[in-house]
C-alpha cells in the first residue's frame, strides 16, 4: 500500500442494517435508566468534593455556582450534538466512530488518541484522589501506610512519597470487576450512585442550617473572566457523561433510551453541583475555601466530624463509580479502534462466555494504575479537560456534516438537535472558548501527546487501517 493524501480521509461505512443485529459483538442489556445511573456515575466523582472550594477561592469567588451553570451549558450543547449521532450511528467507540464517519481516518484517529487521554488521565487522576480520601478514612482507624506507598514521587504535599499503592490497586480492582461482564458492573454502579447522591444531599441538608447570607457578599469579585475560566476548569466536574454514548452498542433500545440517559445523567449533576456549590460558599467565606477538600473542611467548622466521616466513605463510593465507567468506556474506545484496524487486533479479542474485551481491559487498567502509582496528577486534571474538549468541538461541528451526507444524513434517528444548525455551531464556539482559558502547560501537554499519536498512526494504524483495505 501507498501512502496517499487521500488515503487519510478515508471514511468508514456505516452499514446500518448490521447495527441492529444483535448476535454479533457485545451484549445489549443496557435501559435508560441504567444509562443514567452510569451518567451521573460517570461523572460525580472527585470534581465534586474538590473543585468548589479551589474555584470559589481562586476564580470566581461565592457565585462559583456560575461556573458550573456555564460548563453545565457548554456539556448540554455538545451533550444534544452527541445524542443526535448516537441515536444514529449507535456503534461502540462513541466520537470516534462518529467522526470517522463523517470526517475520515485521520481526524477519526486524532479525536481517538485525544479521547485515550480523556479516559487514561481521568482514571488515573480520580484513582489519586481516591486515594487520599481511602487514607483518610483509615487514618479515622488509626491505620497508616508508610510514608512511600502513599503518593507518587514528587507529590508535593508529601515528602517521601514513592508509589501510589491505594490508587495502583483500586485501578486493578476495577478491571477486573469490569472483566466479569457490563450486567454485574451496572448493578454495582447503581448502587453505588444512590449512595453518592445521598451523602451529597446529606451535606447540603446539614449545610443548610450553618448558611450565613453575609458570605455570599461580594457575590462575584473576579467579575465575569473569573466565571469563564473557572467553567473551563469546572467542566472536569461533568466529565463522563460522554463515556455513556459509548455504551451505545450494548444499549436495549438506542434510539430512544440513548438521548435520554445522556440529558438526565446532566440534569441530574447540575442540580447537585450548583446546590451544593451554593451551601458551600455560605457556610465558608470564599476566601477560606482554598483547600483540598472543602466538604470535609466546612463540616469540621460546622463541628460535624461524624456527617464528615459519612461523606469520605460517600466521596470514595463516589469515585469507585467514576473509575468503573470511565475505565469501561476507555476499553470500549480501544476496542472500536482496534476494531477498525488501527490498533493492534489482541485488544478486540471477546470472552466468548462474557462477551467482555479482557485482555483489553487488562491492558487499559495496567497502564492507568501505572500512571496513578508513579505520576503526581494535580497538573493532569486540566490535560482530561483539552482532550474533551477538543472532542465535543468536533462532534458539533460534526453534526452540521452529518445532517448534510447522503447515507447517514437520511438514517432514522429519534433524535435530532433542536435549533440546527446553530446550536451545534454554539456548541463548537463555547468548547473552543473553554480550551483558550486553559494553561500553556495543558496546551503544551496536550500537543506532545498528540505528537506521539501521529507517530503511532503512521507507524500502525495507517499500514493496518481496515476500512482503506475494504476500499481498495
Ligand atoms: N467528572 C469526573 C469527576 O469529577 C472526572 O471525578
Amino acid at each position: 500500500m501507498k501512502f496517499t493524501l487521500k488515503n487519510l480521509f478515508v471514511r468508514k461505512h456505516i452499514d446500518l442494517n448490521a447495527i441492529t443485529d444483535s448476535k454479533q459483538g457485545l451484549e445489549k442489556n443496557l435501559s435508560a435508566f441504567s444509562l443514567s445511573m452510569m451518567g451521573v456515575g460517570a461523572i460525580v466523582g472527585s470534581g465534586i468534593f474538590i473543585l468548589p472550594g479551589i474555584l470559589a477561592a481562586q476564580y470566581t469567588g461565592p457565585g462559583v455556582m456560575f461556573s458550573f451553570l456555564l460548563a453545565a451549558v457548554v456539556c448540554s450543547l455538545a451533550a444534544l450534538c452527541y445524542s443526535e449521532f448516537s441515536s444514529t450511528i449507535p456503534l461502540a467507540g462513541s466520537a470516534y466512530t462518529y467522526i470517522y464517519s463523517i470526517f475520515g481516518e485521520f481526524l477519526a484517529w486524532i479525536l481517538g488518541w485525544a479521547l485515550i487521554s480523556e479516559y487514561l488521565f481521568a482514571v488515573s487522576s480520580v484513582a489519586v484522589s481516591w486515594s487520599a480520601y481511602f487514607q483518610n478514612i483509615l487514618s479515622g482507624f488509626g491505620l497508616k501506610l508508610p510514608v512511600a506507598l502513599t503518593a507518587a514521587a514528587g507529590t508535593s504535599s508529601v515528602p517521601g512519597a514513592v508509589f501510589n499503592l491505594p490508587a495502583f490497586i483500586i485501578v486493578l480492582l476495577i478491571a477486573l470487576l469490569l472483566t466479569g461482564g457490563i450486567t454485574e458492573s451496572t448493578r454495582v454502579n447503581n448502587v453505588m450512585v444512590l449512595i453518592k447522591i445521598s451523602v451529597i444531599i446529606l451535606f447540603v441538608v446539614v449545610g443548610a442550617f450553618y448558611v450565613k447570607p453575609s458570605n455570599w457578599h461580594p457575590f462575584l469579585p473576579f467579575g465575569f473572566h473569573g466565571v469563564l475560566t473557572g467553567a473551563s476548569v469546572a467542566f472536569y466536574a461533568y466529565i463522563g457523561f460522554d463515556a455513556v454514548s459509548t455504551a451505545s452498542e450494548e444499549v436495549k433500545n438506542p434510539q430512544r433510551d440513548m438521548p435520554i440517559g445522556i440529558i438526565t445523567s446532566l440534569i441530574i449533576t447540575t442540580l447537585l453541583y450548583t446546590v451544593l456549590s451554593t451551601v458551600l460558599t455560605g457556610v465558608v467565606h470564599y476566601t477560606k475555601l482554598n483547600v483540598d477538600d472543602p466538604v470535609a473542611f466546612a463540616l469540621g467548622l460546622m463541628n460535624q466530624n461524624w456527617v464528615a466521616g459519612i461523606i469520605s466513605v460517600g466521596a470514595v463510593v463516589g469515585m469507585t463509580t467514576v473509575l468503573l465507567v470511565m475505565s469501561y468506556g476507555g476499553t470500549r474506545l480501544l476496542f472500536a479502534i482496534s476494531r477498525d484496524g488501527l490498533l493492534p487486533k489482541a485488544l478486540m479479542k471477546l470472552n466468548r462466555k462474557t462477551h467482555v474485551p479482557v485482555l483489553n481491559t487488562w491492558i487499559f487498567g495496567l497502564i492507568a494504575a501505572v500512571f496513578a502509582a508513579i505520576i503526581p496528577l494535580d497538573r493532569i486534571a486540566e490535560l482530561v479537560n483539552i482532550g474533551t474538549l477538543f472532542a465535543f468541538a468536533l462532534v458539533s461541528v460534526g453534526v452540521v456534516f452529518l445532517r448534510k451526507d447522503k447515507v447517514l444524513g437520511n438514517a432514522p434517528k429519534s433524535f435530532k438537535v433542536p435549533l440546527y444548525p446553530y446550536l451545534p455551531w454554539l456548541s463548537f464556539i463555547f468548547c473552543i472558548v473553554l480550551m483558550t482559558q486553559l494553561r500553556l502547560f495543558t496546551w503544551v501537554a496536550f500537543v506532545i501527546w498528540l505528537i506521539i499519536g501521529l507517530i503511532v498512526y503512521f507507524s500502525y494504524g495507517y499500514w493496518h487501517s481496515l476500512t482503506r483495505q475494504e476500499e481498495e
